[in-house]
């Protein structure tokens, strides 16, 4: 009988060859270690949600690392929570907060910036890294758990957005295994398992189309944030709920799976699902169609990255079709949703493009919270910026971060020259 992963049977189900052809992953690697989990963002939407399902799942999986921005009382409750040894903050002054706020009897050991944040993903104690910090800050210490060979687990499509051929490249090197948590890659991940790389004609990534899809181009131009941030069918972090209304988040998804999947751009199509319940479809040569459903719940695809390749029962709500009535699809408007166009580009061109479309989307959604833009200038402001760009080929990590910096200076330039919509 021929061995899988785990050692075992490699039939059914448990034939996941081909995911592993595609992301690098290798037979016998994840059966030597132990699931000790560091959690990178642990203060966010999808780091408390890590948590919780850490709770559940029980031991082994073992949280020993936490990692935050600026939540520090939070951060100090979850450290007490779980006992993690190693707590890292994003400066230094939120050391000092964290310290103050830990309560008697808990002492981990406390790192600060963004070294402490990389230290800590490369821990010899750490076996999965769960990377769930927003935006670009997330990338190095992605990046750094990739090196050590490290089970990454990938909220953070920022990192690959900017970094995907690096990233991936360092993953086929060291072995280390990346999964998606985003629920539309665990969905391709999922469906994959049952046919080959070569086998794949295309993926059908799916959106909810976000709060706005409807609405006429004139009146969604001055939608407030209040509005904004208020999604249909997920609760998610400020940025991505701003990204998805923007339909931005489609596209940093369409060069994740680009990156994540090898496939090119021609391979990758959206349509618009309204009940956010197919998370994600696979079309394989005989035009076979495999797709993964679920209730919007990311419980469950960050779960599955945890405890991959087994199942492990979960108390989360189950899916009721029934109750659900109908499911709807539409091609997406690419005309009216341009930002939709942006991540197919930025395929197509490479280089530092994705680095320069993450920092610019980052000040951009940053700038409408803030109120100093409208609603209908996040995506023309990131055009603008893609556009004065000046690529570099073959970039290295050095290159990315500076790709991103400028980006970052030049969108902040750019504000200057818009009014003040408030
Ligand atoms: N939420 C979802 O349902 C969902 C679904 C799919 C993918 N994702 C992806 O997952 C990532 C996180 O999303 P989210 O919704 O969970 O965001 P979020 O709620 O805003 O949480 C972001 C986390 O990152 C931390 N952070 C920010 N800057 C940091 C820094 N410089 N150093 C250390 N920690 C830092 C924050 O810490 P503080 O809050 O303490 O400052 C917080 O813990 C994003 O890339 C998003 O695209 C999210």
């Amino acid at each position: 009988m021929p061995q899988g992963l785990h050692g075992g049977n490699v039939r059914g189900l448990k034939n996941l060859r081909p995911s592993r052809t595609l992301l690098g992953l290798q037979t016998g690697h994840w059966s030597r270690r132990v699931p000790n989990i560091a959690i990178l963002g642990s203060t966010g939407s999808i780091g408390r949600m890590t948590l919780e399902v850490c709770a559940s799942l029980g031991p082994p999986y073992r949280v020993v690392a936490l990692a935050a921005g600026r939540q520090v009382d939070r951060l100090a409750r979850q450290a007490a929570e779980t006992g993690a040894q190693t707590v890292a903050v994003r400066d230094d002054e939120a050391a000092e907060g964290l310290r103050k706020a830990l309560p008697q009897g808990a002492a981990p050991e406390i790192l600060a910036g963004p070294d402490g944040l990389v230290a800590l993903a490369s821990r010899d104690d750490v076996d999965i890294v769960v990377s769930a910090v927003v935006g670009g800050a997330g990338l190095p210490a992605a990046l750094a758990a990739v090196k050590v060979g490290k089970r990454l687990a990938l909220a953070n499509k920022e990192a690959l957005v900017m970094a995907g051929e690096l990233v991936m490249a360092e993953a086929r090197r060291s072995g280390a295994e990346i999964l998606p948590v985003d629920s539309e890659h665990s969905a391709i991940f999922q469906a994959m398992a049952s046919g080959r790389a070569e086998e794949v004609s295309r993926v059908v990534l799916t959106a909810s189309g976000g709060p706005f899809y409807r609405r006429s181009d004139e009146a969604r131009k001055h939608v407030t944030a209040a509005e904004a941030l208020d999604h249909p069918t997920w609760s998610m972090g400020r940025k991505i709920t701003i990204d998805s209304a923007t339909l931005m988040n489609k596209s940093l998804e369409v060069i994740e799976a680009h990156h994540l999947f090898g496939l090119e751009a021609e391979k990758i199509s959206v349509l618009i699902h309204p009940e956010s319940t197919v998370h994600s479809l696979v079309e394989f040569v005989d035009g076979a169609c495999l797709a993964q459903l679920g209730p919007p719940d990311m419980r469950m695809p960050i779960q599955y990255a945890l405890t991959w390749p087994d199942r492990h029962p979960a108390p989360w709500p189950r899916l009721d079709l029934a109750a659900l009535g109908g499911l709807h699809f539409e091609t997406p408007d690419m005309e009216r949703f341009p930002a939709l166009q942006l991540g197919f580009e930025v395929i197509r061109q490479g280089k530092t493009f994705g680095a320069a479309l993450s920092g610019a989307d980052e000040v951009a959604v940053e700038a409408f919270l803030d109120g100093r833009i409208r609603f209908g200038d996040i995506v023309p402001l990131v055009q603008r910026v893609l556009g004065a760009h000046d690529t570099v080929a073959d970039p290295s990590l050095d290159d990315i971060l500076a790709a991103d910096a400028w980006a970052r200076e030049e969108a902040t330039q750019c504000l200057t020259s818009y009014t003040s919509p408030r």
